[in-house]
Protein backbone atom coordinates (compact mmCIF):
# COMPACT_ATOMS: atom_id res chain seq x y z
CA UNK A 1 0.00 0.00 0.00
CA UNK A 2 1.39 3.28 -1.06
CA UNK A 3 1.13 6.74 1.13
CA UNK A 4 -0.09 8.69 -2.26
CA UNK A 5 -3.96 8.75 -3.37
CA UNK A 6 -3.73 8.72 -7.08
CA UNK A 7 -6.04 11.13 -8.66
CA UNK A 8 -7.92 9.90 -11.72
CA UNK A 9 -9.63 12.60 -13.32
CA UNK A 10 -13.11 11.47 -15.19
CA UNK A 11 -14.34 14.79 -16.30
CA UNK A 12 -13.64 14.44 -19.66
CA UNK A 13 -15.43 10.73 -20.07
CA UNK A 14 -17.92 10.41 -17.09
CA UNK A 15 -18.80 14.02 -16.42
CA UNK A 16 -18.79 14.48 -20.33
CA UNK A 17 -21.45 11.84 -20.08
CA UNK A 18 -24.25 14.25 -17.91
CA UNK A 19 -26.53 15.35 -20.53
CA UNK A 20 -25.69 18.62 -22.20
CA UNK A 21 -22.00 18.63 -21.05
CA UNK A 22 -20.44 16.96 -24.67
CA UNK A 23 -17.65 18.96 -25.63
CA UNK A 24 -15.71 19.84 -29.57
CA UNK A 25 -12.05 17.99 -29.77
CA UNK A 26 -10.49 21.25 -29.23
CA UNK A 27 -12.25 22.07 -25.93
CA UNK A 28 -11.13 18.58 -24.25
CA UNK A 29 -7.53 18.80 -24.98
CA UNK A 30 -7.67 22.00 -23.80
CA UNK A 31 -9.10 20.89 -20.19
CA UNK A 32 -6.78 17.77 -20.70
CA UNK A 33 -3.92 20.54 -20.83
CA UNK A 34 -5.24 22.14 -17.45
CA UNK A 35 -5.70 18.54 -15.76
CA UNK A 36 -2.21 17.73 -16.78
CA UNK A 37 -1.11 21.10 -15.18
CA UNK A 38 -3.09 20.51 -12.21
CA UNK A 39 -1.05 16.88 -12.11
CA UNK A 40 -3.63 14.86 -12.17
CA UNK A 41 -2.40 11.46 -12.02
CA UNK A 42 -4.42 9.60 -14.80
CA UNK A 43 -7.28 11.83 -17.41
CA UNK A 44 -9.72 9.40 -18.60
CA UNK A 45 -9.98 11.27 -21.78
CA UNK A 46 -13.10 9.43 -23.08
CA UNK A 47 -15.03 6.36 -24.35
CA UNK A 48 -12.59 5.52 -27.52
CA UNK A 49 -15.21 2.88 -29.14
CA UNK A 50 -18.28 4.84 -28.83
CA UNK A 51 -18.12 7.29 -31.45
CA UNK A 52 -15.47 8.32 -34.39
CA UNK A 53 -15.46 11.24 -32.34
CA UNK A 54 -14.64 10.22 -29.25
CA UNK A 55 -12.22 7.93 -30.36
CA UNK A 56 -10.35 11.40 -32.24
CA UNK A 57 -10.38 13.16 -28.94
CA UNK A 58 -8.66 10.04 -26.79
CA UNK A 59 -6.33 9.85 -29.60
CA UNK A 60 -5.40 13.81 -29.45
CA UNK A 61 -5.02 13.83 -25.90
CA UNK A 62 -3.12 10.90 -25.95
CA UNK A 63 -0.46 12.43 -28.08
CA UNK A 64 -0.81 15.81 -26.43
CA UNK A 65 -0.30 14.82 -22.68
CA UNK A 66 3.41 13.82 -21.57
CA UNK A 67 2.90 14.55 -17.52
CA UNK A 68 -0.15 12.43 -17.11
CA UNK A 69 -1.26 8.52 -17.86
CA UNK A 70 -3.99 9.00 -20.50
CA UNK A 71 -6.92 6.22 -19.89
CA UNK A 72 -9.91 5.08 -22.06
CA UNK A 73 -13.35 3.45 -21.42
CA UNK A 74 -13.98 0.43 -23.08
CA UNK A 75 -16.44 -2.40 -22.22
CA UNK A 76 -15.63 -5.98 -21.53
CA UNK A 77 -15.46 -6.75 -25.42
CA UNK A 78 -12.23 -7.38 -27.23
CA UNK A 79 -13.72 -4.99 -30.48
CA UNK A 80 -14.24 -1.78 -27.25
CA UNK A 81 -10.62 -2.48 -25.95
CA UNK A 82 -8.71 -3.06 -29.53
CA UNK A 83 -10.10 0.23 -29.99
CA UNK A 84 -9.32 1.94 -26.83
CA UNK A 85 -5.53 0.39 -27.33
CA UNK A 86 -5.61 1.93 -30.98
CA UNK A 87 -6.48 5.75 -29.71
CA UNK A 88 -3.96 5.43 -26.83
CA UNK A 89 -1.14 4.77 -29.38
CA UNK A 90 1.51 7.01 -28.83
CA UNK A 91 0.96 7.94 -25.80
CA UNK A 92 3.70 8.59 -23.20
CA UNK A 93 1.81 6.47 -20.40
CA UNK A 94 -1.40 4.34 -21.62
CA UNK A 95 -4.22 2.67 -19.40
CA UNK A 96 -7.22 1.00 -20.60
CA UNK A 97 -10.17 1.06 -18.23
CA UNK A 98 -12.50 -2.06 -19.25
CA UNK A 99 -15.71 -2.75 -17.34
CA UNK A 100 -19.15 -4.96 -16.85
CA UNK A 101 -21.74 -5.09 -14.40
CA UNK A 102 -21.85 -7.60 -11.58
CA UNK A 103 -25.02 -6.70 -9.64
CA UNK A 104 -27.65 -9.41 -10.23
CA UNK A 105 -30.06 -6.78 -11.63
CA UNK A 106 -27.58 -5.21 -14.03
CA UNK A 107 -26.29 -8.38 -15.45
CA UNK A 108 -30.18 -9.92 -15.37
CA UNK A 109 -32.32 -7.22 -17.06
CA UNK A 110 -29.31 -4.78 -18.73
CA UNK A 111 -26.78 -7.62 -19.91
CA UNK A 112 -29.19 -10.70 -19.82
CA UNK A 113 -26.21 -12.73 -18.93
CA UNK A 114 -25.51 -15.51 -16.38
CA UNK A 115 -22.90 -14.91 -13.62
CA UNK A 116 -20.85 -17.05 -15.26
CA UNK A 117 -20.76 -15.55 -18.79
CA UNK A 118 -20.19 -12.11 -17.01
CA UNK A 119 -16.71 -13.82 -15.21
CA UNK A 120 -15.51 -15.83 -17.96
CA UNK A 121 -16.29 -11.95 -20.05
CA UNK A 122 -14.30 -9.87 -17.20
CA UNK A 123 -11.43 -12.54 -17.41
CA UNK A 124 -10.91 -12.57 -21.00
CA UNK A 125 -10.99 -8.98 -21.51
CA UNK A 126 -8.77 -7.81 -19.12
CA UNK A 127 -6.14 -10.90 -20.42
CA UNK A 128 -6.75 -9.41 -23.85
CA UNK A 129 -6.05 -6.03 -22.51
CA UNK A 130 -3.30 -6.82 -20.73
CA UNK A 131 -1.94 -8.09 -24.07
CA UNK A 132 -2.12 -4.53 -25.14
CA UNK A 133 -1.07 -2.32 -22.44
CA UNK A 134 0.76 -2.77 -18.71
CA UNK A 135 -1.50 -0.71 -16.93
CA UNK A 136 -5.14 -2.19 -16.83
CA UNK A 137 -7.79 -0.94 -14.70
CA UNK A 138 -11.30 -3.42 -14.07
CA UNK A 139 -14.40 -1.99 -12.93
CA UNK A 140 -17.33 -4.38 -12.08
CA UNK A 141 -20.37 -1.83 -12.52
CA UNK A 142 -22.83 -1.05 -10.03
CA UNK A 143 -20.24 -3.19 -7.71
CA UNK A 144 -21.10 -1.35 -4.45
CA UNK A 145 -24.77 -3.71 -5.42
CA UNK A 146 -23.09 -6.87 -6.05
CA UNK A 147 -23.09 -9.60 -4.58
CA UNK A 148 -20.17 -9.81 -2.12
CA UNK A 149 -19.46 -13.69 -2.97
CA UNK A 150 -19.64 -13.16 -7.05
CA UNK A 151 -17.63 -9.56 -6.64
CA UNK A 152 -15.00 -11.44 -4.68
CA UNK A 153 -14.79 -14.10 -7.74
CA UNK A 154 -14.78 -11.72 -10.05
CA UNK A 155 -12.31 -9.74 -9.07
CA UNK A 156 -9.49 -12.45 -7.79
CA UNK A 157 -9.86 -13.93 -11.33
CA UNK A 158 -9.22 -10.18 -13.08
CA UNK A 159 -6.39 -9.86 -10.80
CA UNK A 160 -4.48 -12.97 -11.75
CA UNK A 161 -5.34 -12.00 -15.28
CA UNK A 162 -2.89 -8.66 -14.35
CA UNK A 163 -5.40 -6.15 -13.94
CA UNK A 164 -3.20 -3.96 -11.93
CA UNK A 165 -6.45 -1.03 -10.91
CA UNK A 166 -9.63 -2.85 -9.30
CA UNK A 167 -12.02 0.34 -9.04
CA UNK A 168 -15.26 -0.61 -7.11
CA UNK A 169 -18.13 2.12 -8.46
CA UNK A 170 -21.14 3.05 -6.65
CA UNK A 171 -22.63 3.72 -10.02
CA UNK A 172 -25.80 4.74 -8.39
CA UNK A 173 -24.92 6.04 -5.64
CA UNK A 174 -27.01 4.36 -3.23
CA UNK A 175 -23.50 3.91 -0.78
CA UNK A 176 -22.86 5.62 2.88
CA UNK A 177 -19.51 6.38 4.14
CA UNK A 178 -19.21 3.43 6.97
CA UNK A 179 -20.65 0.71 4.92
CA UNK A 180 -18.43 1.69 1.45
CA UNK A 181 -15.43 1.68 3.11
CA UNK A 182 -15.95 -1.14 4.99
CA UNK A 183 -17.43 -3.01 1.76
CA UNK A 184 -14.02 -2.14 0.17
CA UNK A 185 -11.86 -2.93 3.42
CA UNK A 186 -13.60 -6.71 3.20
CA UNK A 187 -12.86 -7.08 -0.46
CA UNK A 188 -9.60 -6.62 0.06
CA UNK A 189 -9.19 -8.75 3.14
CA UNK A 190 -11.12 -11.26 1.57
CA UNK A 191 -9.40 -11.64 -2.18
CA UNK A 192 -6.18 -13.63 -1.97
CA UNK A 193 -4.47 -11.66 -4.29
CA UNK A 194 -5.91 -8.39 -3.80
CA UNK A 195 -2.28 -6.65 -2.36
CA UNK A 196 -0.78 -7.33 -6.83
CA UNK A 197 -3.73 -4.39 -7.39
CA UNK A 198 -4.19 -0.53 -6.10
CA UNK A 199 -7.83 -0.45 -5.04
CA UNK A 200 -9.69 2.49 -6.06
CA UNK A 201 -12.57 4.31 -5.45
CA UNK A 202 -15.84 5.82 -7.91
CA UNK A 203 -18.70 7.21 -6.36
CA UNK A 204 -21.90 9.44 -7.77
CA UNK A 205 -23.73 11.86 -5.89
CA UNK A 206 -27.29 10.76 -5.87
CA UNK A 207 -27.27 11.30 -2.02
CA UNK A 208 -24.70 14.03 -1.80
CA UNK A 209 -22.40 11.60 -0.56
CA UNK A 210 -20.08 11.07 -3.08
CA UNK A 211 -17.26 12.48 -1.66
CA UNK A 212 -17.90 11.63 1.88
CA UNK A 213 -17.99 8.01 0.50
CA UNK A 214 -14.75 7.91 -1.69
CA UNK A 215 -13.05 9.77 1.71
CA UNK A 216 -14.22 6.44 3.77
CA UNK A 217 -13.04 4.17 0.91
CA UNK A 218 -9.46 5.71 1.56
CA UNK A 219 -9.68 5.98 5.11
CA UNK A 220 -11.26 2.45 5.62
CA UNK A 221 -11.36 0.66 2.96
CA UNK A 222 -7.33 1.34 2.06
CA UNK A 223 -8.42 2.57 -1.50
CA UNK A 224 -5.29 4.56 -3.12
CA UNK A 225 -7.05 5.54 -6.14
CA UNK A 226 -9.77 8.38 -6.46
CA UNK A 227 -11.98 8.58 -9.25
CA UNK A 228 -13.50 12.06 -9.51
CA UNK A 229 -14.33 15.18 -12.14
CA UNK A 230 -13.70 19.13 -12.09
CA UNK A 231 -16.58 20.52 -10.59
CA UNK A 232 -18.36 17.07 -9.62
CA UNK A 233 -19.51 17.13 -12.92
CA UNK A 234 -21.13 14.17 -14.09
CA UNK A 235 -24.69 12.36 -14.82
CA UNK A 236 -27.57 12.98 -12.64
CA UNK A 237 -26.06 14.08 -9.62
CA UNK A 238 -22.60 14.31 -10.54
CA UNK A 239 -19.31 12.25 -9.53
CA UNK A 240 -17.10 12.73 -6.74
CA UNK A 241 -15.90 16.57 -7.06
CA UNK A 242 -12.35 16.64 -7.15
CA UNK A 243 -12.02 20.06 -5.65
CA UNK A 244 -13.38 18.94 -2.59
CA UNK A 245 -11.61 15.37 -2.37
CA UNK A 246 -8.15 16.84 -2.67
CA UNK A 247 -8.72 20.02 -0.03
CA UNK A 248 -9.86 17.23 2.20
CA UNK A 249 -7.08 15.07 2.33
CA UNK A 250 -5.00 18.10 2.24
CA UNK A 251 -6.26 20.18 4.62
CA UNK A 252 -6.79 17.42 7.03
CA UNK A 253 -3.19 15.18 6.51
CA UNK A 254 -3.22 15.08 10.44
CA UNK A 255 -5.96 12.56 9.95
CA UNK A 256 -5.36 11.03 6.58
CA UNK A 257 -1.70 10.91 6.65
CA UNK A 258 -1.90 11.12 2.84
CA UNK A 259 0.10 12.49 0.31
CA UNK A 260 -1.20 13.79 -3.29
CA UNK A 261 0.70 15.14 -6.08
CA UNK A 262 -1.48 17.84 -7.13
CA UNK A 263 -0.56 21.52 -7.84
CA UNK A 264 -3.89 22.94 -6.20
CA UNK A 265 -2.69 26.56 -7.16
CA UNK A 266 -4.31 25.77 -10.51
CA UNK A 267 -7.73 23.93 -9.01
CA UNK A 268 -9.94 27.20 -9.45
CA UNK A 269 -8.30 27.68 -12.94
CA UNK A 270 -9.66 24.40 -14.01
CA UNK A 271 -12.99 24.74 -12.35
CA UNK A 272 -13.63 27.44 -14.40
CA UNK A 273 -12.84 25.98 -17.67
CA UNK A 274 -14.86 23.41 -17.15
CA UNK A 275 -17.81 25.76 -16.12
CA UNK A 276 -17.39 27.96 -19.16
CA UNK A 277 -16.68 25.32 -21.46
CA UNK A 278 -19.93 23.19 -20.55
CA UNK A 279 -22.40 26.07 -19.22
CA UNK A 280 -22.78 23.84 -15.92
CA UNK A 281 -22.62 27.23 -13.55
CA UNK A 282 -21.00 26.79 -10.45
CA UNK A 283 -23.21 27.49 -7.25
CA UNK A 284 -21.84 30.34 -5.17
CA UNK A 285 -21.75 28.53 -1.89
CA UNK A 286 -19.72 25.43 -3.49
CA UNK A 287 -16.65 24.50 -1.63
CA UNK A 288 -13.40 25.38 -2.67
CA UNK A 289 -14.35 26.93 -6.15
CA UNK A 290 -17.90 29.08 -5.31
CA UNK A 291 -17.96 32.46 -5.39
CA UNK A 292 -18.27 32.69 -1.64
CA UNK A 293 -16.32 29.76 -0.95
CA UNK A 294 -13.88 32.32 0.76
CA UNK A 295 -15.81 35.67 1.11
CA UNK A 296 -16.50 36.30 4.65
CA UNK A 297 -19.74 38.41 4.79
CA UNK A 298 -20.48 38.77 8.68
CA UNK A 299 -19.16 41.29 10.93
CA UNK A 300 -17.26 39.12 13.16
CA UNK A 301 -16.06 36.47 10.77
CA UNK A 302 -14.65 39.79 8.87
CA UNK A 303 -13.41 41.03 12.33
CA UNK A 304 -11.74 37.37 12.95
CA UNK A 305 -10.04 37.21 9.90
CA UNK A 306 -8.41 40.87 9.60
CA UNK A 307 -6.95 39.85 13.09
CA UNK A 308 -6.12 36.41 12.03
CA UNK A 309 -6.89 34.10 9.26
CA UNK A 310 -7.41 31.12 10.66
CA UNK A 311 -10.27 32.39 13.07
CA UNK A 312 -12.39 31.29 10.25
CA UNK A 313 -10.43 30.27 7.24
CA UNK A 314 -9.21 26.44 7.41
CA UNK A 315 -7.46 26.76 4.06
CA UNK A 316 -5.79 29.66 1.90
CA UNK A 317 -7.33 31.20 -0.95
CA UNK A 318 -4.39 31.70 -3.03
CA UNK A 319 -3.84 27.76 -2.36
CA UNK A 320 -6.53 26.93 -4.28
CA UNK A 321 -6.14 29.61 -7.29
CA UNK A 322 -7.72 32.30 -5.80
CA UNK A 323 -5.98 35.83 -6.15
CA UNK A 324 -6.58 38.68 -4.16
CA UNK A 325 -5.83 41.26 -6.86
CA UNK A 326 -8.61 40.34 -9.41
CA UNK A 327 -8.65 43.46 -11.79
CA UNK A 328 -5.45 41.79 -14.25
CA UNK A 329 -5.88 43.68 -17.45
CA UNK A 330 -7.32 47.05 -19.07
CA UNK A 331 -7.14 48.75 -22.63
CA UNK A 332 -3.49 49.61 -22.65
CA UNK A 333 -2.10 46.34 -21.77
CA UNK A 334 -0.12 44.65 -24.56
CA UNK A 335 0.14 41.46 -25.89
CA UNK A 336 2.99 40.03 -23.64
CA UNK A 337 1.28 41.07 -20.27
CA UNK A 338 -1.94 39.15 -21.53
CA UNK A 339 0.33 36.10 -23.11
CA UNK A 340 1.77 35.86 -19.33
CA UNK A 341 -2.24 35.81 -17.81
CA UNK A 342 -2.98 32.94 -20.15
CA UNK A 343 0.03 31.13 -18.81
CA UNK A 344 -0.80 32.40 -15.06
CA UNK A 345 -4.58 31.32 -15.72
CA UNK A 346 -3.48 27.85 -17.36
CA UNK A 347 -4.61 29.01 -20.34
CA UNK A 348 -2.14 27.41 -23.20
CA UNK A 349 -2.76 28.38 -26.50
CA UNK A 350 -1.41 26.23 -28.90
CA UNK A 351 -0.11 28.56 -31.74
CA UNK A 352 1.12 32.14 -32.41
CA UNK A 353 -2.07 32.78 -34.06
CA UNK A 354 -4.44 31.23 -31.81
CA UNK A 355 -2.47 33.98 -29.13
CA UNK A 356 -2.93 36.82 -31.78
CA UNK A 357 -6.84 35.54 -32.42
CA UNK A 358 -7.42 35.73 -28.75
CA UNK A 359 -5.25 38.92 -28.51
CA UNK A 360 -7.43 40.50 -30.58
CA UNK A 361 -10.20 39.65 -29.37
CA UNK A 362 -9.06 40.67 -25.80
CA UNK A 363 -8.36 44.63 -27.19
CA UNK A 364 -12.04 44.59 -28.79
CA UNK A 365 -13.16 44.13 -25.40
CA UNK A 366 -11.10 46.22 -23.63
CA UNK A 367 -12.49 48.91 -25.90
CA UNK A 368 -16.08 48.50 -24.71
CA UNK A 369 -15.02 47.49 -20.81
CA UNK A 370 -12.71 49.27 -18.60
CA UNK A 371 -11.73 46.24 -16.40
CA UNK A 372 -10.64 43.09 -18.03
CA UNK A 373 -10.73 39.92 -15.06
CA UNK A 374 -9.55 36.60 -15.14
CA UNK A 375 -13.28 35.27 -15.95
CA UNK A 376 -13.61 37.59 -18.89
CA UNK A 377 -10.14 36.12 -19.86
CA UNK A 378 -11.33 32.55 -19.52
CA UNK A 379 -14.60 33.48 -21.09
CA UNK A 380 -12.58 34.94 -24.00
CA UNK A 381 -10.37 31.82 -24.71
CA UNK A 382 -13.36 29.56 -24.59
CA UNK A 383 -15.23 31.55 -27.40
CA UNK A 384 -11.64 31.23 -29.32
CA UNK A 385 -12.85 27.89 -31.03
CA UNK A 386 -15.83 29.05 -32.45
CA UNK A 387 -14.09 31.15 -35.06
CA UNK A 388 -15.39 30.95 -38.88
CA UNK A 389 -12.96 28.65 -40.04
CA UNK A 390 -13.90 26.61 -37.92
CA UNK A 391 -17.47 26.24 -37.51
CA UNK A 392 -20.44 25.44 -39.00
CA UNK A 393 -22.28 28.76 -37.89
CA UNK A 394 -20.34 32.05 -36.15
CA UNK A 395 -21.52 34.93 -35.01
CA UNK A 396 -20.69 38.45 -36.63
CA UNK A 397 -22.89 41.19 -35.58
CA UNK A 398 -26.31 41.88 -34.46
CA UNK A 399 -29.22 45.00 -34.08
CA UNK A 400 -31.82 44.76 -32.30
CA UNK A 401 -34.51 47.83 -31.50
CA UNK A 402 -37.27 47.40 -28.64
CA UNK A 403 -38.75 50.09 -26.77
CA UNK A 404 -41.79 49.90 -24.03
CA UNK A 405 -44.94 49.41 -26.31
CA UNK A 406 -43.32 48.13 -29.50
CA UNK A 407 -42.35 44.35 -29.91
CA UNK A 408 -38.85 43.78 -30.55
CA UNK A 409 -37.25 42.94 -33.16
CA UNK A 410 -33.83 41.68 -34.14
CA UNK A 411 -31.67 41.16 -37.43
CA UNK A 412 -28.33 39.25 -36.93
CA UNK A 413 -25.93 38.51 -39.07
CA UNK A 414 -23.62 35.19 -39.07
CA UNK A 415 -22.04 32.78 -41.51
CA UNK A 416 -23.12 29.49 -42.50
CA UNK A 417 -20.27 27.30 -43.76
CA UNK A 418 -18.29 30.34 -43.79
CA UNK A 419 -20.63 32.44 -45.74
CA UNK A 420 -22.22 35.37 -44.46
CA UNK A 421 -25.91 35.65 -43.88
CA UNK A 422 -28.63 37.73 -42.48
CA UNK A 423 -31.70 36.86 -40.52
CA UNK A 424 -34.70 38.88 -38.93
CA UNK A 425 -37.89 37.84 -36.78
CA UNK A 426 -39.69 39.76 -34.07
CA UNK A 427 -39.67 38.38 -30.43
CA UNK A 428 -41.03 38.78 -27.20
CA UNK A 429 -38.07 40.45 -26.36
CA UNK A 430 -34.51 41.04 -27.97
CA UNK A 431 -33.06 37.77 -26.93
CA UNK A 432 -36.19 35.86 -28.39
CA UNK A 433 -35.95 38.03 -31.52
CA UNK A 434 -32.41 37.22 -31.87
CA UNK A 435 -32.61 33.80 -31.59
CA UNK A 436 -35.70 33.26 -33.32
CA UNK A 437 -34.36 35.00 -36.17
CA UNK A 438 -31.27 32.63 -36.19
CA UNK A 439 -33.81 29.88 -36.42
CA UNK A 440 -35.45 31.01 -38.69
CA UNK A 441 -32.79 30.78 -40.92
CA UNK A 442 -31.00 27.34 -39.25
CA UNK A 443 -34.14 25.72 -39.09
CA UNK A 444 -32.53 23.37 -36.71
CA UNK A 445 -35.93 22.38 -34.97
CA UNK A 446 -34.23 22.21 -32.30
CA UNK A 447 -35.97 22.50 -28.52
CA UNK A 448 -34.64 24.64 -26.01
CA UNK A 449 -34.67 23.10 -22.76
CA UNK A 450 -32.56 26.02 -20.71
CA UNK A 451 -31.38 29.33 -21.02
CA UNK A 452 -29.70 31.43 -18.02
CA UNK A 453 -27.12 34.14 -18.07
CA UNK A 454 -25.16 35.12 -15.51
CA UNK A 455 -22.59 37.76 -14.88
CA UNK A 456 -18.98 36.83 -15.44
CA UNK A 457 -17.95 39.05 -12.55
CA UNK A 458 -20.48 40.51 -10.27
CA UNK A 459 -22.10 43.67 -11.55
CA UNK A 460 -23.43 45.41 -14.48
CA UNK A 461 -20.48 46.49 -15.98
CA UNK A 462 -19.63 42.75 -16.35
CA UNK A 463 -19.90 40.29 -19.14
CA UNK A 464 -23.08 38.33 -19.56
CA UNK A 465 -22.27 34.61 -19.68
CA UNK A 466 -25.04 33.09 -21.63
CA UNK A 467 -25.94 28.77 -21.60
CA UNK A 468 -28.34 27.47 -24.14
CA UNK A 469 -29.30 24.00 -23.68
CA UNK A 470 -31.07 22.87 -26.64
CA UNK A 471 -32.76 19.04 -27.34
CA UNK A 472 -33.02 17.87 -30.97
CA UNK A 473 -33.68 14.10 -32.20
CA UNK A 474 -32.46 12.46 -28.18
CA UNK A 475 -29.09 14.64 -28.12
CA UNK A 476 -29.21 17.74 -25.52
CA UNK A 477 -26.06 19.95 -25.86
CA UNK A 478 -24.53 23.08 -24.09
CA UNK A 479 -23.61 26.13 -25.76
CA UNK A 480 -22.34 29.26 -24.45
CA UNK A 481 -21.63 32.48 -25.30
CA UNK A 482 -20.37 35.98 -23.34
CA UNK A 483 -20.52 39.21 -24.46
CA UNK A 484 -21.04 42.58 -22.32
CA UNK A 485 -23.94 42.96 -24.13
CA UNK A 486 -26.18 39.43 -23.31
CA UNK A 487 -28.26 39.60 -26.34
CA UNK A 488 -25.17 39.14 -28.01
CA UNK A 489 -24.15 36.46 -26.04
CA UNK A 490 -27.44 34.88 -26.21
CA UNK A 491 -26.70 35.04 -29.92
CA UNK A 492 -23.71 33.39 -30.09
CA UNK A 493 -24.25 30.99 -27.23
CA UNK A 494 -27.14 29.68 -29.49
CA UNK A 495 -24.96 29.42 -32.63
CA UNK A 496 -22.51 27.66 -30.24
CA UNK A 497 -24.89 25.10 -29.48
CA UNK A 498 -25.88 24.67 -33.03
CA UNK A 499 -22.36 24.01 -34.05
CA UNK A 500 -22.25 21.10 -31.48
CA UNK A 501 -25.68 19.63 -32.39
CA UNK A 502 -24.18 19.46 -35.64
CA UNK A 503 -20.76 17.86 -34.72
CA UNK A 504 -22.08 15.41 -31.81
CA UNK A 505 -22.00 12.03 -33.65
CA UNK A 506 -24.21 8.89 -32.24
CA UNK A 507 -22.72 7.39 -29.29
CA UNK A 508 -22.83 4.49 -27.29
CA UNK A 509 -23.24 5.34 -23.71
CA UNK A 510 -21.33 3.93 -21.06
CA UNK A 511 -23.14 3.27 -18.28
CA UNK A 512 -22.70 4.73 -14.76
O1 LIG B 1 -20.29 4.61 -12.51
C1 LIG B 1 -19.79 3.65 -13.10
O2 LIG B 1 -20.07 2.48 -12.80
C2 LIG B 1 -18.86 3.92 -14.19
C3 LIG B 1 -18.11 2.76 -14.73
C4 LIG B 1 -18.09 2.77 -16.21
C5 LIG B 1 -16.75 2.76 -14.13
O3 LIG B 1 -18.69 5.04 -14.59
ZN1 LIG C 1 -19.49 6.54 -13.17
Amino acid sequence: MTDKIIIFDTTLRDGEQSPGASMTRDEKLRIARQLERLKVDVIEAGFAASSNGDFECVKAIAQAIKDSTVCSLARANDRDIARAAEALKGAQSARIHTFIATSALHMEKKLRMTPDEVYEQAKQSVRFARNLVADVEFSPEDGYRSDPDFLCRVLEAVIAEGATTINVPDTVGYAVPELYGNFIKSLRERIPNSDKAIWSVHCHNDLGMAVANSLAGVKIGGARQVECTINGLGERAGNCSLEEVVMAVKTRRDYFGLDLGIDTRHILAASRMVSQTTGFVVQPNKAVVGANAFAHASGIHQDGVLKARDTYEIMRAEDVGWSANKIVLGKLSGRNAFKQRLQELGVQLDSEAEINAAFARFKELADRKAEIFDEDILALVSDESVSADKEQFAFVSLAQHSETGERPHAAVVFTVAGKEVKSESDGNGPVDASLKAIEALVQSGAEMVLYSVNAISGSTESQGEVTVRLQNSGRVVNGTGSDPDIVVASAKAYLSALNKLQSKANRVAAQG
